[in-house]
């Protein structure tokens, strides 16, 4: 496969981490996780777009790491939030081992995540910190927006589009931001770079609600997960908008209903099909990757040198890996 090279380089490079082995409650789950079965999504962003303009793109592995290891902290809480079970086809980290153990880990992975920057010259090190800051707490936004709508009845896709814009969307523009940074593009590409990120990580958390629902054994995450916790997704904001009468109702019971999980998955999932969700779904997800696509023709570098990057969006868009 065309970005298994990256992928390796990834791991290798964070399989070089060191980490100690006292005591092993807080480590373990460190190295659990960093060894699971990932995408690494967000440093082979990052590593596409510093190719964009450099070819050497090796050097800048380091700081590519933090992007990883910052999501990684964010799943771990994000596991405990959701009550997930199932990450990456393994049990999660509050599961195997408990709570405090999921906090406490999933802080020094943040921790790591900016150390890992620590290489930088000076000047880009304040600039990158001060964007790392700001896009993190963009995620925190984004991450209490979702538990306050988990609770709420109903939300319109506006405000749906905006939470994941910041949960999800902020760190994958970052990714790129970061990419292009470091091969000293000017503001207006960097910022542009940003754009082209937050565009396709709406089109990705799209697709990442609809796989909750439609996803196989691939996913590495519980189908149905979200249905169950009575999240709000884009199919769940669209399910409200488009039933009527004896369907609206029927999702109300069993949103309320959490007697028999399998059940309420299955009889949710008849009405997201009656509804055509999946089509409408698949229609927006089109729709804010062509966006960054077109975003990305705008840059001004040669269309040849951007058509890695386009690949990997595109094999993204299909899911194909
Ligand atoms: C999962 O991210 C969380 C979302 C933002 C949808 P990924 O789909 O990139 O997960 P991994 O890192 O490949 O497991
Ligand atoms: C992920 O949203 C957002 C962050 C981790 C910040 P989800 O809750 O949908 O991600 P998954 O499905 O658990 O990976
Ligand atoms: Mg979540
Ligand atoms: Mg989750
Ligand atoms: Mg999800």
């Amino acid at each position: 496969m065309q970005f298994e090279k990256y992928h390796k380089e990834i791991d290798k490079e964070l399989s070089k981490i060191k980490l100690n082995n006292n005591p092993k409650e807080l480590y373990d789950p460190i190295r659990y996780v960093l060894k699971m079965k990932s995408k690494r999504v967000r440093p082979i962003l990052a590593i596409l777009a510093y190719k964009l303009l450099n070819r050497n793109w090796k050097g800048i592995i380091k700081p590519c790491l933090s992007l990883e290891l910052f999501h990684n902290f964010t799943l771990i809480h994000d596991d405990i939030m959701d009550k997930a079970p199932i990450r990456r086809g393994k049990r999660t980290i509050h599961e195997k081992w408990n709570k405090n153990i999921g906090i406490l880990s999933g802080d020094l992975l943040m921790i790591l995540a900016y150390n890992m920057l620590s290489d930088l010259p000076k000047n880009m090190l304040s600039k990158t910190i001060m964007r790392f800051n700001e896009v993190s707490i963009k995620v925190c936004e984004g991450q209490q927006l979702d538990m306050n709508y988990q609770k709420k009845s109903h939300i319109n896709e506006k405000q749906y589009l905006e939470m994941i814009r910041l949960k999800t969307a902020t760190l994958l523009g970052l990714s790129l931001e970061l990419g292009g940074y470091l091969a000293k593009m000017n503001l207006n590409e960097v910022k542009t770079l940003y754009k082209i990120g937050e565009l396709f990580g709406i089109g990705f958390q799209l697709s990442d609600d609809l796989l909750d629902v439609y996803g196989n054994k691939n996913f590495g995450k519980k189908i149905g997960g979200d249905i169950l916790e009575n999240k709000k997704t884009f199919l769940s904001v669209k399910a409200y908008e488009l039933s009527e009468k004896e369907d609206k109702e029927n999702l109300e019971y069993w949103k309320k209903n959490n007697n028999s999980s399998k059940e309420k998955i299955e009889k949710t999932t008849e009405i997201f099909n009656k509804l055509n969700l999946k089509k409408i779904t698949e229609k927006k997800i089109k729709l804010f990757f062509d966006l960054a696509y077109k975003k990305l023709d705008s840059l001004e570098i040669k269309k040849l040198y951007k058509e890695e990057l386009k690949n990997y969006l595109n094999l993204l868009f299909e899911r194909k890996i």
